[in-house]
């Protein structure tokens, strides 16, 4: 499944971070909040227990969270997405996947993976501000499923069609979650119109 979030405040801060003008703290600030405003779409669907409490004025039957929430950043650029989306989960659990891709050949490289315990009963985000190839992402998804994850969303910012056709060929059980579909690739594997090279935008390597 694939969901695009249309919302005019995600669509105005995306605006503002495909701007070839915004500088690295705006394009920061900007994936911040958008990453904030997806988790609430993205978690509508989670899974909730029965439980009885007591609140100062009598006992009430209401319901919880069943699974514990863990994000999975790609390194370097879904870091950019953590800070957000913990305001709205302050609880989750923060695991790391390091995959770059070869700028010559486009081939996702794996150099770091490190997880919280039991992914297996978790619901385990994997954030990416960028689904270009799909490489990166089928790599990423690959190694938390290696480490047991079960239940799977893929939360990035911008998608190209292909990038969306390899995780749904690869990955069906994986629902796709995006704040904008874009046109296509061009001939260096870079989101058209996209945003340019998210990593670099957020920590201003370049
Ligand atoms: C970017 C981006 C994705 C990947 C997308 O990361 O953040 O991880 O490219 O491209 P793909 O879908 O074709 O694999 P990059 O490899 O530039 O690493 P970085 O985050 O360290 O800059
Ligand atoms: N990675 C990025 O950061 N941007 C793109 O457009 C494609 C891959």
């Amino acid at each position: 499944m694939i969901t695009v979030l249309n919302h005019p405040l995600i669509t105005h801060k995306l605006t503002q971070m495909r701007r070839v003008e915004t500088g690295t703290k705006s394009f920061r600030q900007n994936l911040d909040e958008v990453a904030g405003l997806m988790a609430y779409e993205i978690t509508r669907d989670l899974k909730l227990d029965p439980v009885t409490i007591n609140t100062p004025v009598m006992e009430y039957e209401t319901a919880e969270l069943t699974r514990e929430i863990v994000l999975v950043p790609i390194l370097r650029a879904g870091l950019g997405m953590v800070d957000g989306i913990l305001s709205l989960i302050p609880t989750a659990k923060v695991g790391h996947v390091g995959v770059y891709r070869d700028e010559e050949t486009l081939q996702p490289h794996e150099y770091f993976a490190k997880f919280p315990e039991n992914l297996d009963e978790a619901e385990v985000l994997v954030l990416d501000p960028m689904l270009a190839t799909g490489g990166s992402a089928d790599a990423a998804i690959e190694i938390v499923k290696k480490h047991g994850a079960k239940s799977i969303k893929l939360v990035c910012l911008v998608g190209a069609p292909e990038g969306v056709e390899l995780i749904k060929k690869q990955h069906p059980d994986v629902d796709i979650f995006l704040a904008a579909l874009d046109e296509k690739l061009d001939e260096k594997g870079y989101i058209v119109p996209g945003l340019g090279d998210a990593g670099d935008r957020i920590f201003g390597t370049k």
